[in-house]
């Protein structure tokens, strides 16, 4: 039989509520890149967790090096030389990168000799190509940076098996290109990866072999080289998937919204958006592209009236709208999907017609006067869940909490496109969810610009930007560096947009 250097059998974990696997399994080779794919929520980083100390699960067994392993703790999955890179960095901002790693070992972790720690940090970072400086501080480097110091936190603690969680979610294009070949390094050199992700591409780009999860469950593990996209799609939602956006050319007409030297501050109090501009026509989805952090959010939360603007202008249909409440935004024709639905969208413990209702409740005939009108409020509840397919335990009366994320968003669609709006601002709506939801919204986003209404698309996936957007502006630092048509352009060439190596505007 072979010799697996992982092998998780028939691991079963619980949470309240929900079997996040069920009896799955993951056979590793040594050298090889192994990926984990699954649609979100399919479990991948459950497993995981489970193979790194983090999770006990209630069933199954886990062999290393052929030996039965109890993985009671991170440390003890260290010991056998096992490391995780975890979606969200665990850095500390003011601390240097060798501070960062020396904190992550143990024990006695500032007694360590600092000097020497530095030393085979930079020589780690020079073997494998990371080219990390150590002394820089974690807050003044970039977030692909910031993940390799995450890798060599790994492999500062000698792991000979890396588990990477999502980890081209935050890059640009070419950093992608570059994590590949670090993967390939760590390969050739008889290290074991496992990459978890949901992109078809890098898979076939990077890995030997490929384990798919559905809804908690083992599907297959197939060799990457006898494979294709769209049978690895296939696998991983159950059903053959249409990849292309249905949708006719763009009929885009006068400005809509003119966004003129504009500045924001982001939390911290720094400037977020620097003189940014843009312009957004009828019958067009306009989409931005670029690195999570480089001004999306604050550009989002301005044009809703979430957030300050220091300086410069947002005119919509050709009136100045910085000073307006966001329910004046709202009434002037401003619609918003926000990426965080569950914090920015949903009141979770109301009931669906309630939060269908949410931003017209105050208006005839929901209410007359101070007295709400139940009966009206339901009756719209009906008609939205009826015309945007909203499924749901109970109907109007299902709590939100309890619905799937695809069926609260589509809610959250009903709501705001029957705002009849001027401009929808849609904020990674597809985020979390599944293929069908996703390609549900992607048709409700081309229905509005066929109206005539005009979209703002921000979205961290390439993919969705090339082939959801009319046009595409990219944004890097707080300014839009590139305005290009999606048939004119490549992902490679908004990839140097978006790291500011290269700058494109539209005649
Ligand atoms: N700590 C937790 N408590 C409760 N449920 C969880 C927890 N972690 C994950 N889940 C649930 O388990 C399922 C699998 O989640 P996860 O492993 O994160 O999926 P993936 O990484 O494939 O997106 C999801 O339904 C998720 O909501
Ligand atoms: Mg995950």
């Amino acid at each position: 039989m072979e010799q697996f250097i992982v092998e998780m059998r028939n691991i079963t974990k619980r949470f309240p509520g929900i079997i996040a696997n069920a009896n799955v399994t993951l056979q590793l080779k040594k050298g090889e890149i192994h990926a984990l794919l699954g649609e979100n929520g399919a479990g991948k980083s459950t497993l995981m967790s489970v193979l790194f100390g983090f999770y006990q699960p209630e069933e199954g067994e886990i062999f290393v090096r052929g030996e039965k392993v109890d993985i009671k703790s991170p440390n003890i999955a260290y010991e056998l030389g096992i490391g995780m890179v975890h979606q969200h960095f665990q850095l500390i901002d003011n601390f240097t990168v060798v501070e960062n790693i020396i904190l992550g070992d143990e024990p006695g972790g500032i007694l360590i000799d600092y000097d020497k720690a530095r030393k085979q940090v930079k020589e780690l970072s020079l073997q494998y190509g990371l080219g990390v400086d150590p002394d820089s501080k974690i807050e003044d480097i970039s977030v692909g940076m910031q993940q390799r110091v995450e890798i060599l936190k790994v492999l500062y603690r000698k792991a000979e098996i890396i588990i990477l969680d999502e980890p081209t979610a935050v890059l640009t294009p070419q950093e992608i290109d570059e994590l590949i070949g670090i993967m390939k390094n760590f390969a050739a050199e008889g290290k074991s990866v496992i990459l978890i992700t949901h992109k078809l591409k890098e898979i076939i780009a990077s890995a030997d072999r490929v384990t798919v999860l559905r809804q908690g469950k083992y599907i297959g593990t197939v060799n990457v080289k006898d494979t294709t996209e769209g049978e690895l799609a296939e696998l991983m939602v159950g059903r053959e998937v249409n990849f292309d956006v249905d949708k006719a050319p763009a009929q885009p007409g006068e400005d809509v919204m003119v966004i003129k030297d504009l500045w924001v501050k982001d939390q911290r109090k720094l400037d977020a958006l620097k003189g940014l501009n843009l312009h957004l026509r009828r019958g067009e989805i306009l989409g931005i592209a670029g690195v999570d952090g480089n001004g999306q959010q604050e550009l989002v939360e301005a044009v809703t009236g979430l957030r300050k603007v220091e300086k410069g202008d947002i005119i919509l249909q050709g009136k100045s709208i910085i000073n307006d409440s966001i329910r004046e935004r709202i009434t002037k024709g401003i619609a918003y999907i926000p990426e965080d639905r569950q914090r920015r969208a949903l009141v979770m413990d109301f009931r669906l017609d309630e939060n269908i209702v949410l931003k017209t409740y105050e208006n005839e005939p929901l209410s007359h006067g101070l007295l709400l009108d139940e009966v009206e409020i339901k009756k719209k509840g009906k008609r939205i869940i009826d015309e945007f397919d909203v499924r749901s335990s109970e109907g109007i009366d299902t709590i939100v909490r309890n619905m799937s994320g695809g069926n609260q968003q589509k809610a959250i669609i009903g709501r705001e496109v029957d705002l009849d709006p001027l401009v929808m601002v849609a904020s990674q709506p597809s985020r979390g969810l599944d293929v069908g939801a996703i390609e549900y919204v992607h048709k409700r986003l081309v229905e509005l610009r066929d109206q005539g209404k005009a979209v703002l698309l921000v979205s961290f996936e390439l993919d969705e930007i090339m082939s959801v957007s009319d046009r595409i502006n990219v944004i890097y630092q707080g300014r839009i560096t590139g305005d290009v048509l999606p048939e004119e352009t490549t992902v490679q060439e908004l990839g140097l947009m978006m790291s500011g190596s290269k700058e494109v505007t539209l005649a």
